[in-house]
Formats: C-alpha cells, sequence, structure tokens
C-alpha cells in the first residue's frame, strides 16, 4: 500500500527550480548534493514534479516507459509551451501509436541512412567558418554552433538552405523565449514564433505534396499511421519537435564543449592527438554536456523509484546531465577525460523514446570537430568574455566569444 502522497511529498520535499538562473556547473552542484543528501525528493516548484539525481533511478524511469510510466508532458514545468496543439509527435506519445510512428522514422534517420549526408555536412561547416576564419574571432554559437545544426536539418529534410536564419531565429525563441525579458513576454514571443513557423511548415508539406523526393518530408507525407496518413496538424507537430530536439541540442555540445576548450586549450589538442581517441572523446564530451532533461508521469497505481512507492499521476524529472556525473559510474564526474572506461552514458536517453537522431548527430558532432580543428587548431575564449548559460527544457550557453590565428577561406572549385 503506498504511503499517503502528501505524507510522502512531505517527507521528501527539497524544491527545485529548472529554470534557475544559476550556471550548469552550479545546477550540477546541486544535484550532486540532493545526490547524496536526498537522491529522490519532491519539489513544489515545476508544477509539482520528483526530482531523480542517481544513474540507476534516471536509467530505470526511462526503461520503464510504456510499463508504469508515460512521457507526457515532457517538459520540465509539466506545460506544453512549444506551441503544439497537443501532445508532442513522437515524444510526448506512447504505445502503439508510438511504436508506429518510431517504425517509419527509424529507417530515415538510420547510419546509413545518414552517412551519405557528409560531404554535404562539411560542405555546410566550410561555409560557416570561411565566413569568420580570416577575422580571427567569432561568437562561437552565432557563427557555427546554431547555423550548423539547422543546416543539417535542412538538408535532411529537403528545405531551402537559404531559410537557415529565420529558422534558428524561430527556434531559439520556442526553447528560450526573450532573453531578459519576463515570462509574459516570452511566451507572447514564442506563440507569434510558432504560428509564423507553422505558416513555414505548411508551404514546404505542399511543396512536397507537388514535388516528391527522396527526403525526410516526402517519406513522413507518404507515411500511414493507424491506417492512415498524417494531417497537417500531426505533420506540423512532428516536423516542429525534430526541428526543436535536433537543433538546440548539438548547438549545446558543441558550444558548451568550446567553452570548455577555451578553458583547458589541452583538451582541444588532446581530443586530435591519435585517432583512436578522437570518437571515444566525442562520447566523452556527451556524457559532460548532456543537455535534455525529460520527464515521465507515473500511469500505474503504484511504481517504484529509487527506493520510494510513487502513485498514478506523479511526475518524474530526469535531468540526464545528473546521471552523467554519478560518481557510482563515472569517478571525478565533473572532469572530462577522453580515455574513461566505456560505461555507457545518457546523453541521448534511454528505452522506447531514445534519441532519434543519434546517428545523425553523432555524424554532426564528427564533422564539425573536424572541420574546425582543421581550420582552427587553436582559440582561446576572448579577453573578458563570460559565456551566458541557461539551464530549462534544453541546457546550454550562449555568448561565446573566441579568438584565434586568422586563418583563409577555402578555394571554392
Ligand atoms: C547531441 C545531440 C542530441 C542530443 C543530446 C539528443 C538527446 C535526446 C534525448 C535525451 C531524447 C529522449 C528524450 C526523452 O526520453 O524524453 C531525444 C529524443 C529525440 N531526438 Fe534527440 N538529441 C540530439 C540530437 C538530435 C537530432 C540531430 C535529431 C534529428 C532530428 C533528434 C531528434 C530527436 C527526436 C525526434 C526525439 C524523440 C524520439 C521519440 O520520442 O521517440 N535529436 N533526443
Amino acid at each position: 500500500m503506498a504511503q499517503d502522497i502528501a505524507e510522502l511529498r512531505a517527507a521528501h520535499r527539497r524544491d527545485y527550480d529548472p529554470y534557475a538562473t544559476s550556471s550548469i556547473q552550479e545546477h550540477l552542484d546541486e544535484l550532486a548534493e540532493r545526490r547524496r543528501e536526498e537522491p529522490v525528493s519532491w519539489s513544489q516548484r515545476g508544477n509539482g514534479c520528483w526530482v531523480l539525481t542517481r544513474y540507476d533511478d534516471i536509467s530505470s524511469v526511462l526503461r520503464r516507459n510504456n510499463r508504469g510510466f508515460v512521457s507526457f508532458p515532457n517538459d520540465p514545468d509539466g506545460l506544453n509551451v512549444q506551441g503544439a496543439r497537443d501532445a508532442l509527435i513522437p515524444i510526448e506519445i506512447d504505445g502503439e501509436r508510438h511504436r508506429q510512428f518510431r517504425r517509419v522514422l527509424d529507417p530515415l534517420f538510420s547510419p546509413a541512412r545518414v552517412a551519405p549526408l557528409e560531404p554535404l555536412l562539411r560542405e555546410a561547416a566550410t561555409r560557416l567558418i570561411d565566413e569568420f576564419v580570416e577575422d580571427g574571432r567569432c561568437e562561437f554559437v552565432e557563427a557555427f554552433a546554431m547555423p550548423f545544426p539547422g543546416a543539417t536539418f535542412l538538408a535532411i529534410m529537403g528545405w531551402p538552405a537559404g531559410d537557415l536564419h529565420r529558422l534558428n531565429r524561430w527556434v531559439a525563441t520556442m526553447h528560450h523565449g526573450v532573453p531578459g525579458a519576463g515570462e509574459e513576454e516570452s511566451n507572447a514571443a514564442r506563440a507569434q514564433a510558432g504560428s509564423q513557423m507553422r505558416d513555414y511548415v505548411v508551404e514546404r508539406i505542399a511543396e512536397r505534396r507537388a514535388d516528391p523526393r527522396d527526403d525526410v518530408t516526402t517519406h513522413v507525407l507518404d507515411a500511414e499511421i493507424e491506417g492512415r496518413r498524417l494531417t497537417d496538424d500531426e505533420l506540423f507537430d512532428l516536423f516542429l519537435l525534430m526541428m526543436l530536439a535536433g537543433l538546440d541540442t548539438v548547438q549545446s555540445v558543441l558550444a558548451q564543449s568550446f567553452v570548455l576548450f577555451g578553458r583547458q586549450p589541452e583538451l582541444w589538442s588532446a581530443m586530435f592527438a591519435d585517432p583512436q581517441t578522437f570518437e571515444p572523446a566525442i562520447e566523452e564530451l556527451l556524457r559532460w554536456t548532456a543537455p535534455a532533461i525529460p520527464t515521465r508521469t507515473v500511469t500505474d497505481d503504484v511504481v517504484e523509484v529509487g527506493g520510494l512507492e510513487l502513485p498514478r499521476g506523479e511526475r518524474v524529472h530526469a535531468p540526464l546531465a545528473a546521471a552523467n556525473r554519478d560518481p557510482e559510474y563515472y569517478p571525478d564526474p565533473d572532469a572530462v577525460v577522453f580515455d574513461r572506461p566505456a560505461k555507457p552514458h545518457l546523453a541521448f536517453g534511454m528505452g522506447t523514446h531514445r534519441c532519434l537522431g543519434v546517428h545523425l548527430a553523432r555524424l554532426e558532432l564528427r564533422v564539425a570537430f573536424d572541420e574546425l580543428h582543421r581550420r582552427i587548431p587553436a582559440f582561446a575564449l576572448a579577453p573578458g568574455a563570460a559565456p551566458a548559460e541557461h539551464l530549462g527544457l534544453s541546457w546550454g550557453v550562449e555568448d561565446v566569444r573566441i579568438e584565434f590565428p586568422p586563418g583563409s577561406r577555402e578555394p571554392r572549385s
């Protein structure tokens, strides 16, 4: 018999702010303290949720999706702020409908399907670096970390490369509102960005209906879920989610990594010292940066989480970065160590909702770091640079000003 929920909450109460204005490291320090003192705690803030901190508790909850938990609403505050009318497809749907979506989507993001994109990604990276390499300085997020995943997304969807700038602006507003503004102003800006994006996506859908190609847009238009084609509303929700999921995350890993390399330049060199180090180094950076925070809701009468019995309706918050810094599995967890013994990190989640874009993301990171290192083998944070970090739906960093010996543009064939 589950304990009375009010008593359970009170006994484990420790408020938590998923949108705190602290730095990512300060936030991780707080999560580490909670892990030691109250590894599963209840927070009134965030519309009431349980906060997990241990690798085992987080992986166990994510693994039990469809078996005691569902993923709606999948937002730290339990609100649907992205502008979708209903549960976001596919991240907030579960069961058979979700399985059918993944059956359609998984082959479109398989290793075999994304590998041929490599030359295109190298070309996109080269063009972006060309724009600033002669200056010997840039604001790395705006110049590279933000536009690069956007360019990749447009390529895989088959949408015009020239739409990159407005796409990125909308995504940034949806995720972070208006920096420095209040909640009301931010939500109004989100609603406006959502409606502009909707008009844009509906145009792309109409284009592909008239002119089918071998791209993700066309394949999804042709797919049948539950015996029928998707409506424009469903297509919009799905494409919107892919944009939000694919852009901000890759950007965050690149930007957080560049702040790290700016502070510890020996790591930037060490990553390329030996070809064997490169891919494990990317995994270590994914472990260390882990920007996503899935949330699950209990659907069984009672489920066990970290030794507690939680009843139906309770929301559980799973900051993946906390799992990835659990000293139980990662000694000296805040240090970036490229040759750590391999313990699979949770940056891409786990279970049925594990990241659809995992192969694409790894390819993007490989190409991005490789091309950046080839053109900018050494750099430092600009004097006085103060990268600004944010938490929320996806943790990240802005204003990463760097300086480096100027290089030259690549000759165009
Ligand atoms: C480093 C980059 C990335 C990271 C760290 C990341 C992380 C994640 C995580 C943790 C989840 C699971 C969330 C949950 O369980 O609630 C997820 C799901 C998802 N990701 Fe990624 N992601 C990345 C890149 C991408 C890219 C490039 C795409 C491409 C479109 C993408 C598309 C998706 C989609 C569609 C889902 C939902 C899957 C589902 O609900 O079945 N992600 N991602």
